[in-house]
């Protein structure tokens, strides 16, 4: 069985004291069911004010990861109401989200801004996870992968490929192909089309950066317990970002669990 990212995006829910009770339950119930490093890799990204209790909880090696939804390409300055990368890092993150869609449509982030925050996390010893994925006209005008392709290289361009090939045993970046139309809305994309998606941006990677390099791929939008396995079972598919059904350790863990079960 392939190992599989868990990664939980709580956008602008869950406040410190929450959290906190979240990380208990969390680390309970993965005792309790022998999860391992070697099985899966679990990352949560809070809302800033809540980093710090979920790092303080968290065991610093291990399963589990935290980080920011979003940082800043500059260290410090007058950018009021931003968070820099250098203070994600600060703050004990290991991870961040990058261009996220949420952060593209309702903030502004542009293809340029996205490239610009991906060198800033590499350059402060984050690792990215590089969100992209087409609106709904998009696919229906048959755009899809020429869409995915766009957005990826344009935030690859400033990136070497020594900056993002990992120590080894952790990646130094992960893609997540989140479709715009299939996230909050309860309506995920079919197994194959996240399986198409999640190869040609695997492929491309290897093109842009050398075929010997490669990253998980996580495929996000509407992920819950009862699509779950089908989606993580799809060979490009190594593992899922998770909005809604990640603010339960219940409805979280299920993905992971229904996953496993089916593939035993
Ligand atoms: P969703 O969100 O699981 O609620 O669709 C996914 C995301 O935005 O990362």
């Amino acid at each position: 069985m392939k190992k599989i990212f868990l990664y939980g995006n709580w956008k602008m829910h869950m406040l410190p004291k929450e959290a906190e009770s979240f990380c208990s339950e969390l680390l309970s119930c993965s005792s309790e069911k022998r999860y391992d490093e070697k099985c899966i890799d679990i990352a949560l990204f809070p809302p800033f004010i809540s980093i710090a209790p979920v790092v303080r909880l968290l065991p610093e090696n291990g399963i589990f990861k935290a980080g920011a939804q979003d940082g800043w390409y500059e260290d410090r300055g007058a950018y009021t109401g931003a968070v820099s990368m250098d203070m994600n890092r600060q703050i004990g993150c290991t991870h961040v989200l990058v261009g996220h869609s949420e952060r593209r449509s309702i903030f502004g982030d542009t293809d340029d801004i996205v490239g610009r925050k991906l060198k800033q996390a590499l350059q402060k010893g984050l690792v990215p996870v590089l969100c992209f994925g087409e609106t709904l006209e998009q696919r229906e005008a048959g755009q899809t992968l020429a869409i995915l392709g766009k957005q990826l290289l344009a935030a690859w361009r400033e990136i070497e490929a020594d900056e993002i090939k990992g120590n080894g045993s952790y990646p130094g970046i992960l893609l997540a192909y989140e479709p715009v139309w299939a996230i909050g809305t309860g309506r995920n994309a079919k197994a194959a089309d996240a399986q198409e998606a999640c190869a040609y941006s695997r492929q491309l990677f290897k093109e842009h950066f050398g075929d010997t390099m490669n990253c998980p791929v996580l495929y996000g939008g509407s992920v819950k317990d009862s699509n779950a396995a089908e989606l993580l079972s799809q060979k490009d598919i190594d593992g899922a970002l998770v909005g809604g059904a990640s603010l339960k350790v219940g409805s979280f863990l299920a993905i992971y669990d229904n996953y496993r079960s089916a593939s035993l």
